[in-house]
């Protein structure tokens, strides 16, 4: 019977994912996985991580009883200390969800295939250094696209670059201006991020 418990609480304990999501601004996709997640059994948001400690994100997190940290650039690249934070919280999977900042080699290695970023244009177009948030949607404007749309891929050590896993599209009219575009690529986003998430961590 001991063992059988034994037996059980491992099993379950190696099947619970924990997930880190960093953070820069809004957090608005942040919230939506942390919603989603919010009454599985198996998946928790167990850390959010920004490089902004006025981020209204980590506002988000507090309310839901979420661990936060706050990193500045000298923490993040010049030491590797957030792989014991990470270690410390079990971390399975990292998700970028509107956080700016290159991600450094060392992190990068350590979760291999285990981190995705979501980008809000049609990767590669409109991505790179510099290519964030409104600076895509205005730049899509200016192009005159038809479509943009949003692109969900793995983490490398390049902006941007990574494997994709997965790309939504919408139409862009021409009297869409570029606040329009952002507001149709954070449905696109709220709709879809938190399902390819867990869908990915049915595999890790
Ligand atoms: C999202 O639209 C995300 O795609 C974008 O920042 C926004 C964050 O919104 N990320 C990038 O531009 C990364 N290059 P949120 O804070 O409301 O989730």
């Amino acid at each position: 019977m001991f063992l059988t418990t034994v037996f059980k609480g491992l099993y379950l304990s190696n099947m619970h994912r924990y997930i880190a999501i960093f953070a820069s601004g809004t957090g608005s996709n942040a919230k939506k996985i942390v919603e989603h997640f919010k009454h599985n059994q198996d998946i928790t948001v167990s850390l959010i991580v920004s490089n902004k400690a006025d981020a209204p994100v980590l506002d988000m997190a507090r309310e839901n009883d979420i661990p936060t940290l706050v990193i500045d650039r000298t923490y993040f690249y010049q030491t590797e200390n957030i792989l014991f934070f990470f270690n410390k919280f079990s971390i399975d999977f990292v998700v970028l969800a509107g956080f700016l900042w290159l991600v450094p080699r060392y992190l990068v290695q350590a979760f291999e295939n285990r981190m995705v970023n979501i980008h809000p244009a049609l990767l590669p177009k409109y991505g790179g250094k510099g290519m964030y948030g409104m600076r895509v949607h205005e730049a899509v404007k200016k192009a005159g696209e038809t479509e943009t749309g949003i692109t969900i891929h793995f983490v490398n050590d390049h902006y941007d670059d990574g494997d994709i896993v997965f790309q939504a599209k919408c139409s862009v009219s021409p009297s869409d201006q570029p606040e329009d575009i952002a507001q149709k690529i954070h449905r696109l986003e709220h709709r879809h991020f938190p399902e390819v998430i867990e869908k990915l961590l049915q595999k890790v």
